[in-house]
């Protein structure tokens, strides 16, 4: 078995983009990404910060904007449209979830799509089915990324993704199914997930459930990228996968942590890198 070591090419990725940004600081360009946080949602909060310390280690300035759990739809979309209108920022980030009263889906739509670097916005979920130019939600960017640097082609091979969220499984099958890969895409409707998994040359899970992968649902010698992110009643950080037993079996396998979450802060920053240069190009 082999490791997806995601933490090293993270580092690999930060370090090319650091030096993209010092190549548009010189030409008085400071890609900017503004963050809005809604509420008290601990793990958000935690992801947030990643994300701003990510900015900072490769120079690109981030704005988080906190706002406070009864915040009024009509108060975000305000704050969306002013970040819209101003020059200086090129991404627009929205953590998710936000809370029970805001519609999370008109929220993502007041985003303009050319700041779109979360990639939610149905005009770059669009754009992604149709394999056309746009941005490509981070978590299933940075584990096609992964994919790449091992030299795992997916081209002709059968795919089997765990969970069909808007974030996750649903960008990750296009994306998937756009590199020639044939995908099963399995939901909390799906009866019998194992006969999926079993006949899977790689199996991509990103539910939010401890143990949901198990040895007896792989075939021999798949690819596993464990997208999940839970923490234990230890407190320990596990994915979706029983990794000890799995492992065993499969060649290739993702660890959690330093598997996809890494990819994922890699690609969001090279997604503001992208709207950055595009803005400077004049393209927008
Ligand atoms: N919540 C969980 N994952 C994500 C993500 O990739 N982006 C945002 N904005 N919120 C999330």
């Amino acid at each position: 078995m082999i490791a997806l070591d995601g933490k090293s090419l993270s580092v690999l990725i930060e370090k090319e983009i650091k030096q993209e940004v010092e190549k548009l600081n010189a030409e008085f360009m400071y890609p900017t990404l503004a963050v809005i946080l809604v509420g008290n949602d601990a793990p958000s909060a935690s992801y947030v910060k990643m994300k701003s310390q990510a900015c900072e280690r490769v120079g690109i300035n981030s704005l988080v904007f906190a706002m406070p759990e009864n915040v009024t739809e009509k108060f975000l979309l305000q704050k969306i449209e002013d970040l819209n209108q101003d020059s200086k920022v090129h991404g627009i980030l929205v953590q998710l979830p936000l809370p029970k009263h805001i519609n999370t889906q008109k929220i993502l739509e007041a985003i303009s799509p050319l700041k779109d670097v979360d990639g939610f916005h149905p005009i770059n979920m669009g754009k992604l089915m149709l394999d056309l130019e746009g941005f490509v939600p981070a978590t299933p960017f940075g584990v096609m990324q992964l994919l790449k640097a091992y030299h795992l082609d997916v081209r002709g091979k059968n795919c089997t993704i765990v969970g069909a969220s808007n974030i996750v499984g649903k960008p990750l099958a296009s994306l998937l199914l756009n590199a020639g890969a044939t995908v099963s895409l399995c939901h909390i409707l799906t009866q019998d997930v194992g006969f999926f998994t079993r006949h899977a040359d790689f199996v991509f899970v990103g539910v939010g459930k401890i143990g949901l992968l198990q040895a007896d649902m792989i075939k021999e010698g798949a690819v596993i990228v464990d997208i999940g992110i839970n923490r234990t009643d230890e407190g320990k950080i596990v994915g979706d996968v029983e990794f000890a037993s799995v492992s065993q079996k499969s060649s290739y396998i993702t660890p959690v942590p330093g598997g996809v979450g890494p990819m994922t802060i890699a690609a969001l920053l090279q997604n503001t890198i992208k709207s950055a240069k595009n803005f400077a190009k004049g393209l927008k």
